[in-house]
């Protein structure tokens, strides 16, 4: 299973990758402004971290056109780099042309299975379920991953399944058992998934205990 973080923000994204287990990072529109600097100095920035890993960046345009456009310019940052396409007849249309050039993407805002079914006869990359937002809206964000796993599995598709939108470590459990290929984690889940209380008080434990040993 692969881990990218959620963030555009390059502190989380080196200290995660320090960490050793980040695969890659995925932005979008709202995360990169939260980060109110240079969109090129910022990529930049962040792709001199990951050295190489997939990167995704989102498009603005809505258009066909505008689209395919947009990705061919993002794409010229680096091999790296994973346009992300929001789900519509459009967007369908681009992923198709943009990989036939190439082009990775990440087919996001992805609410319903059949949306990702429809991503992935496109040949999209990636595919991103956005389940804490269905869970926002009372519905149960997993049970969609469950179904479009399955449904990838029955075909063989090669599209990737990235949990997105994950809102606390069960997301990410869940997500490992139902064999998401990917969950992309914001950097406050990752420091969550780290934790746990006896873990603190086992090392406090033997510290104090290594106390008691005679020295010499
Ligand atoms: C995924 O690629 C998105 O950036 C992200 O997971 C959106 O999550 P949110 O619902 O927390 O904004």
């Amino acid at each position: 299973m692969k881990f990218f973080i959620d963030t555009a923000n390059p502190v989380e994204i080196r200290k995660a990758y320090e960490m050793g287990v980040i695969d890659g990072v995925t932005t979008n529109p709202t995360l990169i402004s939260k980060e109110n600097r240079n969109f090129d100095s910022l990529i930049r920035e962040i792709c001199e971290i990951i050295q190489g890993l997939p990167i995704s960046l989102e498009v603005i345009g809505l258009k066909f056109e505008e689209m395919v456009q947009e990705a061919r310019t993002l794409s010229k940052i680096g091999e790296n780099i994973v346009v992300k396409i929001p789900m519509t007849s459009e967007g369908l249309k681009a992923v198709k042309t943009l990989i036939a050039e190439g082009i990775k993407t990440n087919t996001t805002l992805v609410f319903s299975p059949t949306q990702a079914l429809l991503a992935a006869k496109a040949g999209s990359t990636y595919v991103s379920p956005f389940i804490g937002r269905l869970d926002d809206i009372s519905q149960t964000g997993m049970e969609l991953v469950g179904q479009i796993v399955t449904i990838f599995d029955n075909y063989g598709f090669d599209s990737e399944v990235i949990v997105s939108s994950i809102r606390h470590p069960i997301h990410v459990l869940e997500a490992a058992l139902m064999g998401a290929d990917v969950a992309t984690i914001p950097y406050k889940v990752i420091e969550q998934l780290v934790k746990h209380p006896l873990t603190d008080i086992g090392i406090e434990r033997f510290l104090a205990d290594w106390e008691k040993v005679p020295k010499k």
